[in-house]
Formats: structure tokens, sequence, C-alpha cells
């Protein structure tokens, strides 16, 4: 699904160019002070930045020639992909002989400008390695091309959702640990990033996956600077991409580090279930997941049901109880009962260290779990137990 403004906000899409321009440059001011906290914390994990500080800022600029003899100018044989702004070309670097991803975006979308440039400023101050790594950037005269590691193993979109007859099937291992390393890409964003970020647009098709199925966050163009000091909330214009959008933020604009919860519970179903956000072939009552399975949280002899059919049963009932009542969490229509991100990650590490052998363990739809929710929050079993549809989202 495109990128679009995800409520009826379009009013606010008419902003004055003055004032746009005015946005953009508190973009570029507000995102200088931008560090890793971890620089200064000695208990974080050997996953630290790798490039820090405001020497780092600049990433690298490539001529147009060289991206379009890369991508043997633009052809069809070296599209990957096409998104919301843009499509995307594997290609080889001459100077380097390194084979990236280049996006060229739309030149006619204005709005793709500020996209731009944020995604150009905030992937050349975050470095994680859940992470894409953007190589640079070409803005000769009206082109703007962002230059990216490559992924071979395309999006996690492409696997879930896109003839996944004929790709090798997602394994549950595998699932889980693309969970995990999608939410501990976000954790960096939320918590080791100061000021913190939101990321605003976590989605499938943005799950990149490299060997090994490992995962990446990209697309960094709706990212946002999350609240400082005692604000609880940044307000923003709507962004992001229906289904994957928090209500309360669709409703008031109001973004807070749960709205990226939110929708990393969305990708949580869609990767247990096999659905996706906003499925219109289904029938009216399945075609948003989100309002699909609330009801079925609360009951735990339906979670055979949920798990996606192409696993073939291969799954452990314990782990597949306890993703499910991660994603229950992460779901929530109150943002403060959603757990933060980094509860999520301890929880999901430890479900992707769970090794399930497919072949030596089948599974039968009946073979339910004892009740014994992930200790992820202290108020998790009040959080699970909550819930109730949300009417705005379906
Ligand atoms: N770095 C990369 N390496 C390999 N493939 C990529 C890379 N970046 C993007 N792609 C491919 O290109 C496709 C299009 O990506 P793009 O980000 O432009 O759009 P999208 O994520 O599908 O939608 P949206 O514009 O709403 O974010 C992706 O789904 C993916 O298959
Ligand atoms: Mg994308």
């Amino acid at each position: 699904m495109r990128w679009l403004p995800c409520s009826g906000n379009s009013n606010t899409k008419t902003s004055k160019s003055k004032k746009k321009k005015k946005m953009e440059q508190m973009t570029v001011d507000q995102l200088k002070p931008v560090s890793d906290k971890s620089r200064t914390d000695s208990s974080s994990s050997g996953e630290t930045s790798k490039r820090q500080g405001s020497e780092h800022v600049a990433a690298q600029t490539f001529p147009f020639r060289e991206l379009a003899m890369a991508t043997k100018n633009f052809s069809s044989e070296c599209l990957l992909g096409e998104g919301g702004f843009g499509r995307v070309y594997k290609g080889r670097l001459e100077s380097t002989n390194q084979i990236v991803a280049i996006k060229q975006l739309d030149r006619n979308g204005l709005q793709g400008n500020r996209e731009f440039l944020v995604e150009v400023l905030m992937l050349s101050l975050l470095h994680h390695p859940n992470l894409v790594n953007l190589s640079g950037y070409c803005a000769d005269g009206d082109q703007r091309l962002l230059v990216y590691e490559y992924m071979p193993l395309g999006s996690l979109e492409d696997h879930l959702h896109e003839n996944p007859g004929s790709k090798k099937r997602l394994e549950w291992n595998t699932r889980m640990r693309i969970a995990a390393g999608a939410a501990k890409g976000l954790e960096y964003l939320h918590d080791r990033a100061s000021p913190p970020v939101i990321y605003r647009d976590l989605k499938c098709s943005n799950i990149l996956l490299g060997e090994e199925y490992f995962p990446k966050l990209s697309d960094f163009g709706l990212a946002k600077l999350g609240p400082v000091g005692d604000n609880t909330h940044v307000s923003t214009r709507v962004m992001g991409t229906y289904g994957y959008c928090a209500p309360e933020y669709a409703m008031t604009g109001q973004l807070t580090l749960k709205s990226d919860v939110y929708s990393f519970g969305v990708v949580l179903l869609e990767i247990i279930t096999g659905r996706r956000a906003i499925d219109n072939s289904r029938s009216a009552g399945e075609q948003n997941l989100v309002a699909w399975a609330r009801p079925l949280f609360k009951d735990r002899k339906m979670f055979s049901q949920m798990a996606d059919p192409m696993l073939q049963g291969q799954y452990p009932p314990r782990g597949l109880f306890q993703a499910l009542a991660v994603a229950a969490m992460c779901v929530q229509e109150q943002p403060n009962m959603r757990p933060l991100i980094a509860d999520v990650v301890t929880a999901l590490t430890y479900l992707a260290s769970q090794k399930f052998k497919p072949d030596t363990q089948p599974v039968r739809g009946s073979n339910l779990p004892p009740a014994t929710p992930p200790r992820t929050t202290r108020d998790r079993d009040k959080k699970l137990n909550s819930g109730g549809g949300s009417e705005r989202l379906s």
C-alpha cells in the first residue's frame, strides 16, 4: 500500500511554501543535536552507534551520472520496487564496485523534498545494525536520489504477502528473529537517540531483509523528533500508512512514541497471521487486521486459528500465545496501556531464542499452552485483558 496521509487531514497539505521552508529549516536545526545516548551509557550493548556527532552529518554525495550508469540508466531490468515516493533500482557503483539500492524520488512530488531532507539527515545521524545504512545521496539540479546498502532478500512485505508461495516459507523462528530485530531498531530510535525519534512509518514494506533474514528498518522520510522536556507528544499533521496508524494519532495528530508501538503491533500481527494490515479482498469483518484480531485475543481457544496457514501448524503453541500477547498489548487503543518498546524487545528476544524444530514437533490446533503471558511490563495482565475494538480503524 502506498504511503499517504492516513486521515482526512488533507487541509494542512495546502500550507504555503514559505511555511514549508520554515518547517524544513526547523527539521534541520532540530536534527543537529541528535546523538546516541549510548555514548555516555557504558552499560549498553555492543550495538552502539558506528558514527556519532556532527562531524558525521554529511552523507556522501554522488554525481547523477554515476547513479545513472550504476542502474543502466534506470532500466526496468534493475528495478527492485516502487513506493509512494518513487522507484528503487539495484545498481553497482563504478567507483567502489559496491552493490547498492538507489531510490529515485518522483521529481514532481513537492512533498518528497522534505522527506528527502529528513531521510538524509536522519540516516546520517542514526546508526544501528537494525537500521538500513545510507551510503549517500544525489541532489544534482532537481534530481533527488538516495543510495542505500542493498538488502538482498527484499522487504518483509515481499515474503509475507507478495506471492508467498513463490518464496521459501518464512518459518516461525525466522519470523520471531525478524520481529525482535525490527523492535531493536525501534528501541534504538526511542530509547537511545537523543532526543528520541518517532519513526512514524513502520510497516512490512519498510522492514528490509539482509542475509539470513536480518531485518533493518528503512524509509525515515516521515521520522520526527520526539517530545522533549515535560512534553508528552508532538503535534503534527497525520501521515503514515492506513492500517498502521495508531487511532489517537489518526484522530488528533498527537504523536508519541506509543504511536510507533501500535504500528509495531500491527506488523507483529501480520508476521504471526500472514494477513495484511488492510485487506479489501476479505469479508467486511476481516478487512482490518486489528479489528479482526481484537475479539480473538480474548479467547485463547481461537489463537491457533490466528496463526498463518502458511506455517502449516509448525509453530510452538506457547510461543504463538506469547507472541500474540505481545501484539495484543501493542495495539491497545489507549496509548498509555501499550508497552514500552524496550519491554517488547525483551519479550521478543526471548521468543526468538526459543528454537522450534518444525519437523520434529508437529502441532495440532487444539494443543494450547497454559495461560502464561510474557513478563514484558509490570501491569501486563491488566493490559492483556483490556481491549475493545477500534471503530476508528475498521
Ligand atoms: N535498500 C534496499 N535493498 C533492496 N530492496 C529495496 C531497498 N529499498 C527498497 N527496496 C525494495 O523496493 C521496494 C519499494 O520501496 P519503497 O520504500 O520505495 O516503497 P514502499 O516501502 O513499498 O512504500 P512506501 O513508499 O509507502 O514506503 C521495497 O518494497 C523493496 O522491495
Ligand atoms: Mg519503503
